[in-house]
C-alpha cells in the first residue's frame, strides 16, 4: 500500500521544535531577524513572502519585506541589500525569486541568469562579509560550498527545498522504514535548477562519495545512515536530469525502474505515471502549483509518495525558517 505524505503535519511538528529553539535564542539575547525582497509585479512573489512572514512570525521570528520593481535599478537594490548586510540587528536575508520563464523579456537585457547573479552575490556570505546572512543558500558562494561538500564545516545552509526534501526522506525512515536510506538507493533528480535540483545532486552525490561525518548538532535533515552507505555492498548512484537527460533515459529504457528514489520538480504535469516506476519506489513531487506525478495512477505500487498540494510546499517554508536559526548557531 502507498503512503501518502502529510506535509501540513509534519512540518507543525517541525514549528513546534523551532519554537523552541527561538526561546532559547531569545534567553541570550538573541533575536533572529529576516529581511526579504521581493519583486512586486510578481503576484506569486508576493503571496509566498506573506505566507513567509506569517510563518516566520509565528514561530517568533521577525520579518520584515520590502517590494522592489523589475524597473528598479539593480545599483539600488544592491545598495540596498549592502545595508542589510551591515545591520546587525538582520540575521537572514532572502530575495524571493521571481519565476524565471515568466520573467525572462522584463529584466535588463532579458538575461535572467546574468541578473539573479548580480543581486544574489550581493548577499552577505561567510567569505564575503564575514557574516553569513543567506537563508535561502541560493548565493554562489554557498552553492560553491555545496558542491564542494563543505557547507557544513563553513556554517553555511541548503537551499531550503533541498533541506524540504531531505527532511520527507529522514522522516520516512524514521517512522517508516528503518532500513531505508537515500545513500543506498539509486536516487534521479529530475529538475537541474540551483533551487532544488543541483544542490540536493551536490549534496547527495559528496555523500555518497567521500561518506563525510555529519556533525549532529547541523542540520538535522542531513543526519543520515553515512555508515549504512558506506557499508552497503549495493552500488548506488545519483543522476541528475533536465529535459533532454530524461528523454534520453525513457528513450533507452523505457521506465524509471532502476530508481527507487524520484525527486521530480519540473512543473510538468504528470511527468511521471505508475507505467515508468518501480513497485517500491519512493517519490517526492516538488512541481508546483501542479504535481510532476499522476498520483492515481502510482497508489499501490509505489510505497511512498508527496502530494500537491500538501507535500513538499509546507515542508519548504519550515525548512526556510530551520536554515534563519542555524545561520545563528555560530553566535551561540
Ligand atoms: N514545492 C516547493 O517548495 C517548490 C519550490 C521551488 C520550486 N517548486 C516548483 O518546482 C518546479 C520547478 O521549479 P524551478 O524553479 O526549478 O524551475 P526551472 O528553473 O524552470 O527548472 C525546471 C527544470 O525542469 C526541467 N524540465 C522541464 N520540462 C521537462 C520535461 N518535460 N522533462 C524533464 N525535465 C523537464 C528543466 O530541464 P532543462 O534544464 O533541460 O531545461 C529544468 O531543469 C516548478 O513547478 C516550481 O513551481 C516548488
Amino acid at each position: 500500500m502507498t503512503l501518502i505524505f502529510n506535509g501540513e503535519q509534519l512540518a507543525k511538528q517541525k514549528a513546534l521544535k523551532l519554537k523552541t529553539k527561538v526561546a532559547a535564542y531569545y534567553a541570550k539575547g538573541i533575536y533572529p531577524k529576516v529581511a526579504a525582497i521581493f519583486f512586486k509585479e510578481d503576484a506569486a512573489s508576493a503571496l509566498y513572502t506573506s505566507l513567509k512572514k506569517q510563518t516566520a512570525e509565528n514561530l517568533g521570528i521577525a520579518y520584515q519585506a520590502k517590494a522592489f520593481s523589475f524597473a528598479s535599478q539593480v545599483e539600488e537594490i544592491q545598495e540596498y541589500l549592502e545595508s542589510l548586510n551591515t545591520d546587525s540587528s538582520i540575521t537572514g536575508i532572502i530575495i524571493q525569486k521571481p519565476w524565471t520563464k515568466k520573467w525572462l523579456e522584463v529584466v535588463p537585457n532579458g538575461d535572467f541568469a546574468k541578473w539573479w547573479s548580480s543581486l544574489v552575490s550581493h548577499i552577505a556570505t561567510e567569505k564575503s562579509h564575514g557574516v553569513n546572512k543567506d537563508v535561502d543558500g541560493l548565493a554562489p558562494a554557498t552553492l560553491d560550498a555545496i558542491k564542494a561538500g563543505t557547507w557544513m564545516e563553513d556554517g553555511m545552509v541548503l537551499p531550503a527545498t533541498a533541506r524540504a526534501v531531505l527532511s520527507i526522506l529522514k522522516d520516512y525512515r524514521a517512522n517508516v522504514d528503518p532500513e531505508f536510506s537515500y545513500l543506498t538507493e539509486n536516487v534521479l533528480i529530475i529538475g537541474q535548477s540551483d533551487l532544488l535540483g543541483k544542490p540536493l545532486y551536490w549534496h547527495i552525490k559528496n555523500l555518497m562519495k567521500k561518506g563525510i561525518t555529519v556533525p549532529s548538532n547541523f542540520g538535522e535533515a542531513c543526519q543520515v545512515s553515512v555508515a549504512a552507505a558506506q557499508n552497503s555492498v549495493k552500488k548506488c548512484e545519483v543522476k541528475l536530469v533536465g529535459k533532454k537527460g530524461f528523454e534520453e533515459i525513457i528513450e533507452q529504457k523505457k521506465s524509471l525502474s532502476e530508481f527507487r528514489v524520484i525527486v521530480s520538480a519540473t512543473g510538468q504535469k504528470n511527468l511521471l505515471n505508475g507505467d515508468l516506476i518501480s513497485s517500491n519506489s519512493v517519490l517526492i513531487d516538488v512541481g508546483e502549483p501542479q504535481g510532476d506525478i499522476d498520483l492515481p495512477s502510482c497508489l499501490n505500487k509505489a510505497d511512498f509518495i508527496t502530494p500537491v498540494p500538501n507535500g513538499v510546499g509546507p515542508m519548504t517554508v519550515i525548512s526556510l525558517m530551520a536554515n534563519a536559526l542555524d545561520l545563528l548557531k555560530p553566535v551561540l
